[in-house]
């Protein structure tokens, strides 16, 4: 089945916040932000602002009704600066007038008088100054110490990985609206409508029944509106409560870039030992994460990175500690893959010099310590493994042997060409870390025509989730897809939703509504069978006919609603969806708290201009594990937008900082994103289809942030292709691996010398 939006979004019908049709007597947000990463506030001066015509009120902490909190982990971030501003691009005030145009033009009458405080931009800095947003957490398995007298070989390193803009294509904002007896309806583009919903009760100071968002869906959200898009809706909300007049903010680009935060940096101490045959004895890795200036996301997303700091591997013994260091850069928060990529770059990059100074190929050592069933991973799980049987597959179906023997005889005939090979096992958890947020619910209505509408905590980002719910509730009603349509995201019909995030949303979302069309199937049968005089058991519905004992009766689907209605029976149901069987103690850093693991192998072949520093990326042939997909057209978009967004952090997109904290690469002539000429010439997708038991909806595994991890594999494939030029080159392992770094890499001694 086709994604249900795809006639829509291809004849450019398909609604955003931006497209809402506008109210009369709508006001225009902008926000004048801090251009001093760190400094107190002397003074803020609005006067000339105020005077334009046009401008109806500029709102500062002084006004806001509620608390001026926005933090969602940690009360650690103030929506608007008071006395002191702690990142370029923190909000000061915000303007409302009655247009767009005049907003912006009385931002820059704004001005601020900023004492400069020390800035720090080095996660490692903020460590030796104490400088954390949560204490540090630490994963242990086995024991290390003991480790490593056992061990014939011990490497240590340094691995660093660099942020990544999301770059949704609908930039952050929010439309709010007073409505009756002073409540508010905001359409907000969040990941999260529930912690919009919260963020606004808390800043404005009403409860949250007085608070109903909607959200149709986002062109993107990448991970960068399942926190971030608060700040924007309670900005709005704040305004609308003030003026008693509808509300709209949608940033501008260089707004969205400057103001938000990004994938958080990591840099990383790393320890590795092997045995004399290559098994992985031991693994120590000390995590520096760059939270930015607040916590957001970042506690939640340092601890995946301890998840995932062993990737697709058993390693018996491992000491992981991972620190939340705090900076003054705007905070950091959730990106596909929420902290694991920066965990998994880390022990490949170990693996890939371990590898180098053994002078064994790195494959090697990857294939010998992969995943088995029954292993357990560093924090107690124990897992169903998929990654030999995806590694194996990719090695034969992509007939690896032969692939290396090309290259080769390539890399001996060609001077100035150079290609590299690398594989990349991704191993991914699927279930929100925080066990309480794997629950979900589902509102399901059948009106007495016959059509259905559904309504669930889902957000739709370009996922394809709603097509795969649609999919769900035709399957078990087994009706006819053109008779249900989904509805939006809206916290008056669905409360208390978890945010569409952590690749789980088909899976707790389809759960809930598979639970709710049972519910209602159970309902109707029981009506067939009391019409057809027969027992229930013997009931069945199929393409919209009741059968009875194996046989069609005259009873229709409509015909059996409206009977059921006639009967003031409901035809309306609201499902609840736990996932079972998880749980994780922190006191002890063990438990079981994924529901399932995803697994993959990818090959990547790149060619690399030994002149000019530039590559282009050949093929990216992937074995992934989807269980059994339910929608095979969806899932491939997802594992080609994945990988593509891993190789563009990998390797083009330089976020860059300078030393007093302010965004450099603020735009998309400075910070380059992979465009159809970057894409790999070949993406190769073989589909490893296994039946376990798992808890995935319909046996069909989550698939939204995995795939990102592929993209890893497009780093050490150019390493390899530099090594094959320059053998002596042993280059940091330090992304994204731009064309700039690959040219000093290729010639070190040149590098060195221009560095001088
Ligand atoms: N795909 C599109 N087209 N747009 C997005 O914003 N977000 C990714 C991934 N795929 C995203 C996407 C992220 S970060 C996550 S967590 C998952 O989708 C969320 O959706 P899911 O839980 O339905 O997989
Ligand atoms: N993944 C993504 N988002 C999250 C998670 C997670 O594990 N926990 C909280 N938000
Ligand atoms: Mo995705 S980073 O869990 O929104």
């Amino acid at each position: 089945m086709k994604n249900i939006d795809s006639y829509s979004h291809t004849r450019g019908e398909s609604v955003y916040l931006d497209d809402i049709p506008v109210v009369q007597g709508t006001l225009y947000a902008a926000c004048f932000d801090s251009q001093i990463a760190h400094g107190s506030i002397e003074h803020v001066d609005i006067t000339e602002a105020e005077k334009m015509v046009g401008v109806v009120r500029i709102l500062t902490y002084k006004d806001i009704t509620g608390q001026n909190q926005i933090g969602g982990i940690i009360p650690d971030e103030p929506l608007f600066a008071e006395h002191h501003v702690h990142f370029c691009g923190m909000p000061i005030a915000l303007v409302l007038a009655e247009s767009d145009e005049i907003a912006r033009k009385a931002v820059k009458k704004i001005s601020v008088q900023i004492t400069p405080l020390p800035i720090i931009t080095n996660p490692r800095e903020a460590f030796a100054k104490g400088s954390l947003t949560i204490p540090s957490r630490k994963f242990v398995l086995g024991n290390t110490e003991d480790a490593w007298k056992q061990c014939a070989y011990i490497f240590e390193g340094v691995a660093n990985t660099n942020g990544q803009e999301h770059l949704y294509i609908e930039t952050q904002g929010a439309y709010a609206l007073p409505a009756e007896q002073g409540g508010l309806k905001i359409y907000s583009s969040t990941q999260g409508p529930t912690a919009v919903q919260r963020a606004v009760s808390k800043v404005t100071g009403l409860p949250m029944h007085q608070i109903e968002i909607d959200v149709t869906r986002l062109g993107g959200g990448f991970g960068g509106k399942e926190d971030q898009a608060n700040t924007w809706a309670a900005l709005c909300a704040l305004g609308a409560l003030v003026t008693k007049r509808p509300v709209k903010y949608s940033l501008h680009r260089m707004e969205d870039m400057r103001m938000t935060g990004k994938r958080n940096p990591y840099t990383t101490d790393y320890k590795i030992g092997l045995s004399s045959d290559f098994s992985i004895l031991a693994y120590e890795a000390t995590f520096y994460q760059n939270s930015g200036a607040a916590a957001d996301l970042s506690p939640a997303i340092l601890e995946r990175t301890l998840f995932h700091c062993t990737n697709s591997y058993y390693i018996p013994n491992v000491t992981a500690t991972a620190i939340s260091c705090k900076t003054h850069l705007p905070p950091n928060t959730a990106f596909r893959g929420f902290g694991g990529p920066q965990g998994m770059f880390v022990i490949e990059a170990a693996i890939v010099q371990a590898a180098e100074k053994l002078g064994v190929d790195a494959k090697i050592i990857q294939s010998k310590n992969l995943l088995q069933t029954g292993n357990e991973l560093p924090y107690g799980q124990k897992v169903v493994s998929e990654a030999i049987p995806c590694w194996e597959k990719a090695v034969k179906t992509y007939q690896l042997a032969e692939l290396e023997a090309q290259i080769n005889q390539f890399n001996n005939n060609n001077k100035w060409l150079k290609k590299g090979l690398s594989l990349m096992p991704i191993c991914f958890g699927i279930s929100f870390t925080n066990t309480l947020m794997n629950q979900a619910r589902a509102l399901v209505h059948i009106y007495t025509d016959g059509s259905i509408v559904i309504s669930t905590g889902a957000v739709e980002m370009g996922q394809g989730v709603n097509t795969k719910i649609l999919q769900v509730a035709a399957h078990i009603l087994s009706v006819s897809t053109s008779r249900i349509k989904v509805n939006s995201t809206n916290t008056y019909r669905i409360a208390n939703t978890s945010p569409s995030a952590a690749s789980a949303t088909a899976d707790l979302n389809g759960r809930a509504t598979q639970i709710a069309c049972e519910a209602l199937l159970d309902r109707l049968k029981n009506v067939a069978a009391t019409e057809l005089n027969v027992l229930p058991e013997t009931i069945t519905i199929l393409n919209e006919i009741v059968y009875a004992n194996g046989e069609p009766t005259d009873l229709s689907w409509e015909k059996l609603v409206i009977t059921t209605h006639n009967k003031r029976i409901s035809l309306s149901e609201h499902g609840h969806y736990a996932t079972p069987e998880i749980h994780f103690d922190k006191t002890k850093e063990k438990g079981h708290p994924f529901a399932y693991h995803v697994y993959g192998t990818a090959i990547t072949t790149v060619t690399l201009d030994c002149l000019r520093g530039t590559y282009t990326i050949d093929a990216v042939q992937l074995v992934h594990d989807f269980g059994t997909s339910m929608n095979p057209l969806i899932d491939r978009g997802q594992i080609e937008g994945g990988l593509v967004q891993g190789i563009g952090w990998m390797t083009m997109e330089e976020v860059v900082y300078d030393a007093a904290g302010k965004l450099r690469s603020n735009a998309l002539s400075t910070y380059k994103v992979p465009d159809i000429y970057s894409v790999p010439s070949v993406i190769d997708i073989t589909f490893l289809e296994t039946v376990q038991d798992n808890l995935a909806i319909f046996k069909s595994k989550a698939v939204g942030e995995p795939p990102l991890m592929y993209g890893i594999g497009t780093y050490f494939a150019i390493r390899n292709a530099i090594r094959s030029f320059n053998p002596a080159s042993c280059p940091a392992f330090d992304a994204p691996f731009t064309p700039e770094k690959v040219l000093l890499a290729l010639y070190p001694e040149k590098a060195n010398a221009y560095n001088q």
